[in-house]
């Protein structure tokens, strides 16, 4: 098929009713795990004002963004939710009753170099709570991700979350290397967020560019690049002063951890940043335990993103989690499921004049029982529903024959047992 016109765009996927069946189960899970967090559920448009996404930054997420210009309005489909939670939480924010849990369970879209993992669109499973300082958020929201890990069958070795602080690398920075220019740090973290991606000596390139953001002197860009390979809190934290409120954060959130029983599922990554520039405090992101795979989830506090589109500021934290990695983790380890169609029974008029009864009988079962009824239209042959029956999953066969019409019954067929009774039909 090389007809363009046939082929879904590159990146992108059409959802068959088995894709559809393992879609909603997964989501089941993530609507299932946020509900046990008491968390609400929210939307908003797929397509938003370009403006909501824009920054300064350098971010690779805008040069992906999908955008056009529509009766002199410049548009785009959501990269990420984020900006438009954020947006939704600013326009009521006088009445809203914080702290906010919030979730969403959306698609979007980035034009994504395509590799194992990634796509140009996803779905996310996001969560996020608005109004709290305090890393008793975080604490939350790693749990929630570890509960939800639990109710997909993964095992407690399976996944490990790698916790960082940007807070902790702009104390270290912000009485030496960027005293003169805070406002570099957003910059700066989105450019040593890709050294997995393009490697340390083009991170270097990137830091030490001066046309671009970030502008250090060579030795200043090594130490930077130096404190990514650190794995210890207290070495992470040896150039900020001991009342350091970043230290603080970190050291309590692996004590909240802990007391969560989650000691042994998390640990220190000075090399987590993350792609984003809105984050200002703890990031995360969880991995497949043998780092196959891209992140799971990332996610992080962005405590200036609402002041970042001039409203006032309001604490948040939270993550998105991806229906891709997961997707391909579960298919790994053969937990993905083949969820059957929910089909209770198939109603059988072997002709016109059965038909009215038919319907009766349709009717009757999915108004009193609430069933998944098939009702069989035109005139197949037994064997024929009989096996159409049996490939659908459903566990009832209803027939009605002119003999059991004659009889004012139907006869009912049991799919897995074979057994047949008769009921009459109901008027
Ligand atoms: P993110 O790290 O860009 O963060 O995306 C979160 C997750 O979405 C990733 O870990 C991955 O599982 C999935 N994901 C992202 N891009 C793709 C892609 N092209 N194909 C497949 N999966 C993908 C955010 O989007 C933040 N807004 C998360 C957040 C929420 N931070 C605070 N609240």
């Amino acid at each position: 098929m090389s007809d363009a016109r046939l082929q879904v765009p590159r990146g992108t996927r059409d959802f068959y009713p088995e894709d559809l069946r393992r879609r909603e189960w997964l989501f089941g899970h993530f609507r299932a795990a946020a509900r046990r967090f008491g968390f609400e559920e929210v939307d908003a448009p797929v397509l938003e004002h370009e403006e909501l996404f824009t920054r300064k930054a350098g971010e690779e997420i805008l040069e992906q963004l999908y955008h056009f210009e529509l009766h002199g309005r410049r548009l785009a489909l959501r990269p990420e939710m984020t900006p438009s939670i954020a947006r939704m939480v600013m326009a009521r924010s006088g009445s809203l009753r914080f702290p906010l849990r919030w979730f969403t369970v959306t698609q979007n879209w980035r034009y994504e170099r395509m590799t194992r993992g990634r796509k140009r669109e996803h779905y996310q499973w996001n969560m996020d709570i608005w109004g709290e300082t305090s890393v008793t958020a975080e604490a939350e929201l790693i749990a929630a991700v570890f509960d939800l890990l639990d109710a997909l069958g993964l095992a407690h070795r399976d996944v490990k979350i790698r916790i960082s602080s940007r807070a902790l690398l702009e104390e270290t920075l912000r009485n030496t290397i960027l005293a003169d220019r805070p406002e570099a740090f957003p910059g700066l973290c989105v450019a040593i967020d890709k050294h997995e991606k393009i490697g340390e000596d083009a991170v270097r390139d990137l830091l030490t560019d001066s046309d671009g953001p970030v502008g250090l002197g060579e030795d200043d860009a090594r130490f930077v690049i130096s404190w990514l390979g650190l794995r210890k809190v207290e070495d992470a934290a040896r150039h900020v002063p001991p009342d350091s409120r970043a230290f603080a954060d970190l050291q309590r959130l692996f004590n909240l951890l802990d007391t969560y029983g989650l000691a042994d599922r998390v640990v220190f990554d000075a090399s987590i940043v993350r792609g984003l520039a809105y984050y200002t405090g703890i990031v995360f992101e969880a991995f497949d335990a043998d780092r196959k795979l891209r992140a799971l989830c990332g996610g992080g506090r962005y405590d200036r993103l609402i002041e970042s589109l001039g409203g006032s500021a309001i604490p948040a934290v939270g993550f998105g989690f991806g229906d891709v990695v997961i997707g391909e983790l579960l298919s790994d380890k053969k937990l993905l499921p083949e969820p059957p169609r929910q089909l209770d029974a198939v109603v059988f008029p072997f002709g016109d004049d059965e038909r009215a009864a038919a319907i009766r009988v349709a009717n009757a079962l999915r108004r009193e029982r609430q069933w998944s009824i098939e009702l069989v239209l035109g005139t197949p042959r037994l064997r024929r529903v009989l096996a159409d029956a049996h490939r659908a999953g459903a566990r009832f066969l209803y027939v009605l024959g002119p003999d059991e019409l004659s009889r004012g019954e139907m006869l009912i067929r049991d799919l897995d047992s074979g057994e047949q009774t008769t009921e009459p039909i109901p008027n």
